[in-house]
Parts: C-alpha cells; sequence; structure tokens
C-alpha cells in the first residue's frame, strides 16, 4: 500500500522536465495535506472586487473547508470573515449577494456586515456567561488582501503580504492600468470539473494543448508556436508570452487602452498565481479563473472577464461581449472535456511520468516545483 510518505517522495524525486506523478492527484490522503499545507496556509483567490458593488455586496468561498464570507463595508473596504454562525456552527449565507444584515438560517441570528452580532434571536433574557461572550459577539476576521483587483483571503497569520509576493507581477501589469479595467463578466456557478485542481491550474499554464484542443477555438489565433517563457522560478507566480498571431474577434477594432505601447498590442500574458489563479491578460481585456478543490477528482471554479475602460467605446459592444463570452466559453468546454481523460487517466496511478516541453509546458514544470517545494520539503530549484 502506498504512503503518502511514499507519494511526497516520489513528488519530491521528479527530475527537471518531467511531469507529476500520477499518484500526486489520486492519493487519499493528498487532499487533505494540500489543505492543510497550501490552502490553509497560503493566499488564496476567491475572486474580483468588481464582484462587491457596493456595501453589504457578499461573495463567499471555500478556503481549506473553511467558509469564508467576504463583504464590501460602509466605509468602501473590503473585509473577510469565518462564514459560520457563532450559536452552532451553521454556515451562514452561500454564493453572492447584497444584504443589509446576514441572518443565519437555523435559528436567525444577525449579524452586521462588519461580522457583528446585532441580534440573537429570543435569547435576550438568556444570561451569557461572561468568560464566553467575547467569543460569540462577532465572527472571527479573516486576513484578507486585494491585488489588482483580485481578492485574496488567507488563514494563516503569518504570511507576508500579497502586495510583496506578487511584486515582480506587479511591473509586469503596469502597463495595463488592471485599475481601469472593468469586472464586466463575473461567473460564480461553475462548479465541477471532473478533475484534481492541479489539473485544472495546469492546464491553464500550458501553451502545448493549444494547437490541437483549442483547434476550434483560440488555437488558430494564439498558436503553441509564439508561446516564450518571461519569468524564471518565481516562487509565488509565473508569467508567459504568447501572441496573437490573427485578431481573436476581426470585427473588433484595434487596440483601444492607451497606455499599452505598440509593440505589446498582439502580447497575451498569462499568470499562473500559486495555489489557485490563473489570469491572462492583453491589451483590452483580462481573463481569469480561480479553482478550490472540492475533493481529490472534482475542482469548482469562479472566473470572469475583465475590460479596459476604453472597450465600453467600441462599435457594436453589447454583441462584442456576448462573441467573446462564448468565445470563452467554447474554449473550457474544450478544457473540461479533456481534463475529464486525464482525470481517468491518472486513476491508474501509473508510476512513470513523461516528459515536458521544454518551452511550452515550462510553466507546467514549474508548478510542479512549487508543489516540490510546499509539500515534499523539496529545495527551490534555481534551473531553469
Ligand atoms: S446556528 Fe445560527 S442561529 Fe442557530
Ligand atoms: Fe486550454
Amino acid at each position: 500500500m502506498t504512503t503518502i510518505e511514499d507519494v511526497l517522495s516520489s513528488i519530491r524525486s521528479v527530475p527537471r522536465g518531467r511531469a507529476m506523478p500520477a499518484v500526486a492527484y489520486t492519493h487519499p490522503e493528498m487532499l487533505a495535506l494540500e489543505r492543510e499545507r497550501i490552502y490553509g496556509q497560503e493566499w488564496v483567490c476567491v475572486g474580483r472586487q468588481g464582484t462587491l458593488e457596493r456595501p453589504g455586496s457578499y461573495l463567499t468561498a471555500d478556503v481549506a473547508e473553511s467558509p469564508v464570507l467576504v463583504v464590501r463595508q460602509d466605509d468602501g473596504s473590503i473585509r473577510a470573515f469565518v462564514n459560520v454562525c457563532r450559536h452552532r456552527h451553521t454556515q451562514i449565507v452561500d454564493g453572492v449577494g447584497t444584504v443589509s444584515r446576514f441572518v443565519c438560517p437555523y435559528h436567525a441570528w444577525m449579524y452586521d456586515k462588519d461580522g457583528t452580532l446585532v441580534r440573537a434571536k429570543d435569547l435576550d433574557r438568556v444570561q451569557v456567561p461572561a468568560d464566553c461572550s467575547q467569543n460569540v459577539e462577532r465572527l472571527p476576521e479573516v486576513r484578507c488582501e486585494v491585488w489588482n483587483g483580485f481578492i485574496f483571503v488567507t488563514l494563516a497569520d503569518d504570511t507576508q503580504p500579497v502586495s510583496e509576493n506578487l511584486a515582480g507581477l506587479a511591473e509586469i501589469l503596469q502597463n495595463y492600468h488592471l485599475d481601469r479595467f472593468d469586472d464586466t463578466i463575473v461567473v460564480h456557478d461553475d462548479v465541477d470539473w471532473a478533475a484534481n485542481w492541479k489539473l485544472v491550474f495546469e492546464n491553464f499554464v500550458d501553451s502545448y494543448h493549444l494547437d490541437y484542443v483549442h483547434r476550434a477555438s483560440i488555437g488558430p489565433s494564439t498558436p503553441s508556436a509564439l508561446a516564450s517563457r518571461r519569468t524564471v522560478r518565481e516562487p509565488h507566480f509565473s508569467a508567459q508570452d504568447n501572441r496573437h498571431s490573427a485578431p481573436v474577434n476581426e470585427d473588433v477594432p484595434a487596440v483601444m487602452n492607451p497606455f499599452v505601447p505598440a509593440e505589446d498590442h498582439d502580447l497575451v500574458v498569462v499568470m499562473g498565481v500559486y495555489p489557485n489563479l490563473v489570469f491572462s491578460i492583453e491589451p483590452d481585456f483580462m481573463w481569469w479563473i480561480a479553482m478550490t478543490p472540492v475533493d481529490a477528482a472534482r475542482t469548482s471554479t469562479v472566473w470572469g472577464v475583465s475590460f479596459s475602460s476604453e472597450y465600453k467605446d467600441i462599435p457594436d459592444y453589447e454583441s462584442n461581449l456576448k462573441l467573446m463570452r462564448e468565445l470563452i466559453q467554447a474554449a473550457t468546454a474544450e478544457d473540461k472535456a479533456t481534463l475529464v481523460a486525464v482525470q481517468k487517466g491518472v486513476r491508474r496511478n501509473d508510476p512513470d511520468v513523461g516528459y515536458l516541453h521544454e518551452e511550452w509546458e515550462a510553466y507546467v514544470g514549474e508548478f510542479l516545483n512549487y508543489i516540490q517545494r510546499v509539500l515534499a520539503g523539496a529545495p527551490q530549484s534555481s534551473q531553469s
């Protein structure tokens, strides 16, 4: 019987240029370990700030099996709390929405936007022991940071700020002025990829499959051959360049974003932020996806597309938006179907691992290096 120590040992010993061993996706103890050491320790992306339009707007997330509630405050700030009632452990709210107060579905305890308990229904006459009252008067706060419009939360007290982890990514993004993008499309109900979360992450930093899997959608306009490396062994993220060989949509006029230099008008940068966010940016729009493991073989995602403020001025904006959404959904459906096949394959737990394409799967290799470091205690490799 393969133990979790055997799995970690096999992950640690994967040589450079090879893929993740199958057992890393399937071992019954692997996800618990990932929740403990990755999702329970790292900054995890839970969505975009544009989802939280006004005070009381909220989104929810599952972080290492802790329900988390992220709320826009009256002063415009965004704060996060444990989304569990202080009475008897019930998850208070699900999905996204806007409320003035949060009401627990079980016995109607009511919480303000800042997590304060404002009413314990029919309990005013009950004597609350002094030593316990502090514990129930508010929802515990969760560390939360907004970086370039992405909302990150962490359950750890000592993780260094996202802005420090991603300083190098901020430099890559500075020409785009992402703060001027509108979160036009945000989809929070796209659940159930029938694949392990690591397969989903790897898929989105893999340029090798573009020509084949996406031959009917995005492949022809962003071929594998134009992909090239940008970052080398960054501990928290990766960034890969690609180029458009043709416009995604012939009807959309040339680049509108005034800040992007002409030589970058055809550039697409695909960024992975460990452990659970991948996004790609080009002059006028940014596509993103954040993943959460549901179980070892299922992953839920939230995703969206944000557009430069100038994009709204193009002719037929609404119909172009619809086209863009359909194209992304088509590409996503192609990825989903492919990952079903990968998930079926990894169940064999084949001990042999294949070769990675040195250029187009470079960041699949770097993601493996991240997993090797955080789970298997391997050193950060400086090899590219
Ligand atoms: S569990 Fe929330 S009010 Fe009872
Ligand atoms: Fe894909």
